[in-house]
C-alpha cells in the first residue's frame, strides 16, 4: 500500500477491540417474536496501529456504522467485550472519566448535511465543537482557530459566516471534518465519508484525509460498502459479515491473495483495468441474512460456493495464516 510513504505507521496499538458485541433488542412482535435480537456486532475482536489506516469494508447492514458507534460510546456494547483505547478498557470508564477521552476519538459520516445543523453558520458549528471540548471559550480565540481550520480542510476563511446549505456535497464533507479537527484528535472513525460524492470529489476528500493524516499523524478507522474505495488509503483492510470480521490483513496482501470467499466475491466485483476491466465475477446466491436470522456455524454457508456439511455446524475462529499471521480469515478451509 502506498499510504504513509513519508511516515510509516509506527507499531504501536492504539485502539483493541476484544470480543465486542452489540446486541439489539425488537421489542415488536412479528416474524420473529417479541423476544428477538438484532445481532449487529457479534463478537468483533481487531487492533488499529498508531498512524494506520484501518479499512472497514461490508454489505449493507453488516453492523460497520455500529461498530464505529460503539467505539466512540454513542452505543453501549451487550455483555462483556471491551474497546481499549491507549491501554485503557474505555468500556468500563463512568461518562465523567470518559470526557477527556471522547475528544480523543471523532467520527465523520457518510452525509454531512444531517450531521450540520442547518442553522448554525459553519463558524457557529465549528466554535460550537471548540467551546464543548474547552478549547477556546468563545470570542476572538475562537473565530481565530475556525479560519485556521477552514485553510486546514482547503476551505476559503469566509465561509465561517455561511450556512449548511451553500455548500455543495464535497464542501460540507470538509466542514465535517475541520470539526471533527477542532478538538485536535488522535483517532477517526471516518464512516462512509464519500459514498455520496461524485467521483471526482471522492479523490479530492480522501486526498484531503491523507494529507491531514500526515500532518496531525491520525489514525483512521475508514468505512466503506467496497473494496475498491478503501484500496488507495488502507494499510490493513478488515473484511465484516453479518457482524463478525471474517478476514483482515495488510492491503497488499488482502488484494492479491484474498482467502475468505466472501472477500473473493466482493473483489471479483472489482474490474481490473489491466486485464482490460475483466474478471471472472463470483455471484453469491441468496440474499444477505438479516442481523435477527444470523445461521448457525459459518454464518456465510448458505451463500458460500464452498460450503460443506461440516460449514453448517462448525463456527469457524478468525486465525492467522501459516507463515502469515498477520493476515487472519475466518473459514474452514483453511483451520
Ligand atoms: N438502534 C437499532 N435498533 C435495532 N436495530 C439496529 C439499530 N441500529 C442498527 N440496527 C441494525 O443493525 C444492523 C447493522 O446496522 P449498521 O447501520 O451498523 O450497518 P452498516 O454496515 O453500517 O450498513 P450501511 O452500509 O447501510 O450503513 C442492521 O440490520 C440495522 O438494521
Ligand atoms: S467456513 Fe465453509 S461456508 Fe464458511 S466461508 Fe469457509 S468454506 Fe465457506
Ligand atoms: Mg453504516
Amino acid at each position: 500500500m502506498t499510504n504513509n510513504l513519508m511516515s510509516p505507521p509506527a507499531h504501536e496499538e492504539i485502539l483493541s477491540v476484544r470480543d465486542l458485541n452489540v446486541h439489539f433488542p425488537v421489542r415488536k412482535a412479528g416474524l420473529f417474536g417479541a423476544g428477538a435480537v438484532a445481532r449487529a456486532v457479534n463478537g468483533v475482536s481487531f487492533e488499529v496501529m498508531k498512524g494506520e489506516t484501518l479499512g472497514l469494508v461490508g454489505e449493507s447492514g453488516c453492523g460497520k456504522t455500529t461498530l464505529g458507534r460503539a467505539i466512540v460510546r454513542l452505543v453501549p456494547p451487550s455483555k462483556g467485550g471491551r474497546v481499549m483505547f491507549r491501554g485503557r478498557d474505555i468500556t468500563a470508564l463512568d461518562n465523567r472519566s470518559f470526557r477527556p477521552l471522547r475528544k480523543e476519538i471523532q467520527m465523520i459520516f457518510q452525509d454531512p448535511f444531517g450531521s450540520l445543523n442547518p442553522r448554525l453558520t459553519v463558524g457557529q458549528t465549528i466554535g460550537e465543537a471548540l467551546r464543548v471540548h474547552g478549547i477556546t471559550k468563545g470570542g476572538e480565540a475562537t473565530t481565530k482557530k475556525v479560519r485556521e481550520l477552514l485553510d486546514t480542510v482547503g476551505l476559503n476563511r469566509e465561509y465561517a459566516n455561511r450556512y449548511p446549505h451553500e455548500f455543495s456535497g464535497g464542501q460540507r464533507q470538509r466542514v465535517g471534518i475541520a470539526r471533527a479537527l477542532a478538538v485536535d484528535p488522535s483517532f477517526i472513525i471516518c464512516d462512509e465519508p464519500v459514498s455520496a460524492l461524485d467521483v471526482s470529489i471522492q479523490s479530492q476528500i480522501i486526498n484531503l484525509l491523507k494529507d491531514l493524516q500526515r500532518e496531525f499523524g491520525l489514525t483512521y478507522l475508514f468505512i466503506a460498502h467496497d473494496l475498491s474505495v478503501v484500496e488507495y488509503i488502507s494499510d490493513r483492510v478488515a473484511v465484516m459479515y453479518l457482524g463478525k470480521i471474517v478476514e483482515i490483513a495488510d492491503g497488499d496482501s488482502l488484494y492479491a491473495n484474498p482467502k475468505h470467499p466472501y472477500t473473493q466475491a466482493l473483489l471479483s466485483a472489482i474490474p481490473i483495468p489491466e486485464l482490460g476491466g475483466k474478471r471472472e465475477r463470483i455471484v453469491l446466491k441468496g440474499d444477505l441474512p438479516g442481523p435477527l436470522a444470523i445461521p448457525k456455524g459459518c454464518s456465510f454457508h448458505p451463500r458460500c460456493p464452498f460450503a460443506t456439511a461440516g460449514c453448517r455446524e462448525r463456527e469457524p475462529e478468525l486465525k492467522g495464516l501459516d507463515g502469515n499471521p498477520g493476515h487472519r480469515v475466518s473459514c474452514l478451509l483453511y483451520q
